[in-house]
C-alpha cells in the first residue's frame, strides 16, 4: 500500500538564519538570549515552528553551553563542515568536533562557499555523507544564478545540482533542502512566491524520483534569498516551502522573531 501522503503541516516549518561571518561569540550569546526571550514574550510556540541559528564556528561552544544552561528552544549549526573527518586538513572543521559540540544542522553547498572557494556538487556531496557520519543533518543548498535562469529555466540547475549532492546521503538520515536563487541572496530582489513554489516542488520530485516518496514527503525544502518579515508569510502559503534560510534580516533581533513567528502574520 502507497505510503499515505505527509501533508504540509505534518511537516514542521523551520527557520533558520545564517549569520554568514557576522557576530563574535559574546554577540552571538547576547543574540541567543534576546531572541528566546522576545520569542517567550511573544508565546511563541516552538511545537509550530522550529527555530535555528547559524553563527560563526567559533561562536558554537557559547551558543551550545547558553542554550544547555538555559534548555532554550532554539537549534543552532555550523556554516559548513570538512568532508575529511581527521587529518592534516589546515582551517577545516570536522563534523566530528560539530556532533561535540550537539549541533544539529549544518549548511552545506551555500553559493558563498560555490563561488568564493569553488565547491563542485561532488564536494558537496562528500559534505552531505560527512554530516550524516557525525549525525548531523545537512541543510544542502542550491540555486541558479540569473545567467542560468535566462539559458535553463528556473529548475533545471538547483535540480541538477541536488541529484549530485544526493548522492551523498546515507540511507534513512534526515536532510533538509534549501532553494536559494544566486540572485536573490542578500540583494532584496526575492524571487516571488510562485517561483520559489514552482522550484522547491521540483526538487520534492527529485527527491521522490532518489530516494523514495515517503522521504520525499517528510523533507523540508527551505526557500532563501532576501527573505523578510515582510514577505514570509507569503513563502510560507506555497504548499511546497517548509521554511527559509535568512541571511541579512536574521541579524536584526525583532526582524528575525518575527519571521519566525510568520503564522500570526500569514494572512498579511
Ligand atoms: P539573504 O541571504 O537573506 O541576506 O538574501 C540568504 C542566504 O545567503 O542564506
Amino acid at each position: 500500500m502507497a505510503a499515505e501522503r505527509m501533508t504540509q503541516t505534518q511537516r514542521v516549518p523551520l527557520l533558520a538564519g545564517n549569520w554568514k561571518m557576522n557576530l563574535d561569540h559574546l554577540q552571538a550569546i547576547a543574540f541567543v538570549q534576546k531572541l528566546a526571550w522576545t520569542l517567550k514574550d511573544a508565546q511563541h510556540d516552538v511545537a509550530s515552528a522550529e527555530v535555528a541559528v547559524f553563527p560563526p564556528f567559533t561562536d558554537l561552544r557559547s551558543v551550545q553551553t547558553l542554550v544547555n544552561a538555559d534548555d532554550l528552544p532554539i537549534a543552532y549549526g555550523g556554516q559548513d563542515i570538512s568532508a575529511h573527518d581527521s587529518g592534516a586538513y589546515t582551517g577545516e572543521i570536522s563534523g566530528a568536533f560539530l556532533a561535540a559540540l550537539d549541533t544539529k544542522y549544518v549548511i552545506v553547498g551555500h553559493s558563498e562557499r560555490r563561488e568564493y572557494h569553488g565547491e563542485t556538487d561532488e564536494a558537496i556531496a562528500a559534505k552531505v555523507a560527512a554530516a550524516h557520519r557525525h549525525g548531523i543533518v545537512p541543510i544542502i543548498c542550491v540555486g541558479e544564478t540569473a545567467d542560468d535562469l535566462e539559458k535553463h529555466g528556473p529548475s533545471a540547475v538547483p535540480v541538477a545540482q541536488l541529484r549530485v549532492a544526493l548522492e551523498g546521503a546515507a540511507k534513512g538520515s534526515e536532510i533538509v533542502v534549501a532553494y536559494e536563487p544566486v540572485w536573490a541572496i542578500g540583494s532584496g530582489q526575492a524571487a516571488t512566491s510562485e517561483q520559489a513554489q514552482q522550484v522547491c516542488a521540483a526538487l520534492r520530485v527529485l527527491i521522490a524520483e532518489v530516494l523514495g516518496d515517503e522521504v520525499a514527503q517528510a523533507t523540508r525544502i527551505l526557500y532563501g534569498g532576501s527573505v523578510k518579515a515582510a514577505n514570509i508569510a507569503g513563502f510560507m502559503r506555497e504548499t511546497d516551502v517548509d521554511g527559509a534560510l535568512v541571511g541579512g534580516a536574521s541579524l536584526q533581533l525583532e526582524e528575525f522573531a518575527s519571521i519566525v513567528r510568520f503564522q500570526k502574520h500569514v494572512g498579511t
